[in-house]
């Protein structure tokens, strides 16, 4: 045996050994490099032909070679086979478990406020009124002067507006709608219009933003009676039983006569002397309302002579609280998740 033929021997012993050695395609690189690479241990055995006799060389050259192919077979044969575990291994790895149970999602829930939004657009839906928007920039003229607040008026005291410096401001309340509507739409009309309002105004049960919801109905023949009627179903629909109602006389520039509207207490109709939702009174103030003063419906482009109606404003927020229960007004504008994804009975 020549003395390449024995470096064959060995070169082969140390590659098998190394290749059943090798785990993973990285290392079976490694062990390729070591023999078939550029400084390999069978590339530098090739370049010794070179110095053998040269009737010696044939018979060498050709050991190599077949060693070489002997070699790249194996490592062609084992790189296969590691290729399929490891991609079976990453497939494993990545596979969804769809019998694992859930980590748990967080949920959204529907507002107290826009859900009774919701109930009682509905409601009036089946009284014949449809949904009419306004904007919360409003011009002096819809929030005032047309519902017959005149420039002097002392009403406009009683409301603390933010104005713009244009002279625009953020509508006090929901009633600018009223005008903006008849002008649109003529007689007769029947709408609902929820929508926020803001005031100068910040503490326990006061927001500088709430939520209103105005009524309007403009027809022939409208009778305090037709008005009573409207309300008491809408409060009853809300509270979800008949609720006893009392009318006080009030005052409001846009409506004549002008009421106000108490229901029993709904949490203790008048039995609870120390109530804390009516405060032993017996009675919870939810609306105001009145007949459309004729300057209003004239505003409206409307002739008063033939049509007439009500109007009714309810704060929204206040009867969301009554309705889910609530002590403190902050909680609907608090964004507080919990809470609002809490138990509450809607
Ligand atoms: N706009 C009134 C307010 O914000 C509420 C109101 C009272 C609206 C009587 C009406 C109404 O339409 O007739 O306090």
């Amino acid at each position: 045996m020549t003395s390449i033929q024995a470096e064959l021997g060995i070169i082969e012993r140390d590659f098998t050994e190394q290749v059943s050695a090798a785990s993973s395609s990285e290392e079976l690189q490694q062990v390729k490099v070591a023999f078939l690479g550029k400084k390999g241990a069978v590339t530098l055995i090739l370049k010794k032909l070179g110095s053998l006799p040269p009737e010696t060389r044939p018979a060498a050259g050709q050991a190599v070679n077949s060693l070489r192919d002997r070699i790249e077979a194996v490592i062609e044969d084992k790189r296969a086979r590691l290729d399929e575990i490891e991609s079976e291994a990453a497939e494993r790895s990545s596979m969804v478990d769809v019998t694992l149970p859930h980590r748990g999602r967080s949920g959204g829930g529907v507002h107290p406020v826009a859900q009774l939004t919701h109930d009682v657009i509905e409601i009036l839906a089946g009284l014949g009124f449809s949904v009419a928007l306004g904007p919360e920039i409003e011009e002096d003229f819809y929030n005032f002067e047309a519902l017959n607040i005149p420039q002097s008026h002392p009403a406009r005291d009683m409301q603390d507006t933010f104005y713009f410096p244009d002279g625009s401001l953020l509508r006090t309340h929901t009633s600018p709608v009223q005008v903006r509507s008849m002008l649109r739409h003529g007689a007769p009309i029947r709408i609902v219009c929820p929508g926020r309002v803001y005031r100068r105004d910040s503490d326990p049960t006061h927001s500088p933003m709430f939520n209103q919801l105005e009524g309007l109905l403009v027809d022939r023949d409208i009778s305090v009676a037709d008005m009573k009627g409207c309300l008491e179903t809408l409060m009853a629909a809300i509270f979800s039983r008949p609720l006893k109602a009392r009318y006080r006389a009030s005052y409001f520039p846009f409506t004549e006569p002008s009421i106000e509207l108490d229901i029993e207490c709904v949490e203790c109709s008048g039995k609870n002397p120390a109530c804390r939702i009516c405060k032993g009174t017996g009675w919870l103030e939810v609306a105001g309302m009145g007949m459309v003063h004729p300057n209003v419906i004239r505003y409206g482009g409307i002739d008063p002579s033939i049509y007439n109606g009500f109007a009714w404003g309810i704060g929204l927020d206040r009867i969301a609280m009554l309705k889910y229960g609530l002590t403190d007004l902050r909680i609907l504008f608090e964004g507080n998740v919990p809470y609002l994804l809490s138990g509450r009975s809607l």
